[in-house]
């Protein structure tokens, strides 16, 4: 089986070795590079992982994945850069794969040795408890074949798709930002039931699960619509759900009609919007 290094041991590179394992890879296909020795020893000691630098863990890699902060990521590309040129005598050929929100492609082909595939991929927190997002965009020398092992090594940690790269500043905004938009607005909920007299540990209960199970029947819906391969006119399915929980003059139309009166589509476009932007600010090109 295919080893996998993993450069940089923190929430994210953890959340990926975590996934890895549970889903039945062995440890001793995988390597970590973690350069915070406490944090290299906690990985160590809690996976049973080999650690190494990351010259050492590039060495014998077929999928080499960068989980460090953007601020990282110019002198760890060099490293492994310097690592992969020295291993291009291999007969297997390394895939570099980039968690790192705002690197585009282009940088990492500027600096890998030339036609080094590289795929960029931006998952989201929920992969830390499996339950994830990550939308993947292939450079130009990533095969099909090697599109789709980065993508069984996301599928680790919840769902995977697969776009362009020029969509992936909406997709920060969207999927990457998106936990903390539900966090706010469960968060919300939560005060609001206080304020009608329920209990904090009572509301957040019944704003999670309520949440929860509001996924849950999105999920049913769009499994058995692809099941059906209905792909188009997904994007209805919450619409639908949410006629068919609103009965004629009943309370939760009453209630909707104040989240509406509250401009919470308006909001929701602006931030999405705002988030979009700021992506594309942040961003580190080739140069
Ligand atoms: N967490 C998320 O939900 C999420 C979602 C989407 C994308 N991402 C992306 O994933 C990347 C990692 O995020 P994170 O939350 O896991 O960050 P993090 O907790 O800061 O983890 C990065 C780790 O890499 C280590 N590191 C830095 N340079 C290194 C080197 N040369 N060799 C070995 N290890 C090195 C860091 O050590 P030090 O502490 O010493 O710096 C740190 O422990 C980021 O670029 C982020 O944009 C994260």
């Amino acid at each position: 089986m295919a080893r996998i290094a993993i450069i940089g041991g923190g929430s994210m590179g953890e959340a990926i070795l975590a996934g890895l394992l549970r889903a039945g890879r062995q440890v001793k296909d995988l390597v970590v590079s973690e350069r915070m020795p406490e944090r290299a020893r906690y990985l160590g000691e809690t996976y049973s992982v080999r650690m190494a630098t990351v010259a050492e863990a590039v060495e014998t890699a077929a999928f080499v994945i960068v989980a460090v902060k953007p601020a990282d990521v110019e002198s760890v590309v060099s490293e492994i850069a310097d690592a992969a040129a020295q291993a291009e005598s291999d007969t297997v050929e390394q895939v570099f794969v980039t968690v790192v929100a705002g690197v585009t492609i282009g940088f990492y082909e500027a600096r890998l040795p030339a036609g080094s595939p590289v795929v960029r991929v931006m998952p989201n927190a929920p992969a830390l408890v499996g339950a994830g997002v990550s939308a993947l965009a292939a450079g130009r020398f990533a095969t099909p074949e090697q599109l789709a092992g980065v993508a069984a090594v996301f599928k680790c940690v919840g769902d995977v798709l697969t776009v362009p790269e020029s969509q992936l500043d909406a997709v920060t905004a969207v999927s990457g930002s998106g936990p903390a938009y539900f966090f706010l607005f469960v968060e919300a909920v939560v005060d609001a039931a206080v304020a009608n007299g329920l209990s904090r540990a009572v509301a957040t209960d019944l704003a999670v699960q309520t949440m929860a199970g509001s996924a849950a029947m999105l999920l049913e819906r769009l499994d058995s619509q692809r099941a059906a391969g209905e792909d188009s006119g997904l994007d209805t399915s919450a619409a639908r759900l949410r006629a068919m929980v609103t009965s004629p003059g009943g309370t939760t139309a009453a209630g909707l009609r104040e989240l509406e009166r509250g401009g919470v589509r308006a909001a929701v476009a602006a931030a999405v919007d705002a988030a979009k932007t700021r992506s594309e600010q942040l961003g580190i090109t080739a140069e």
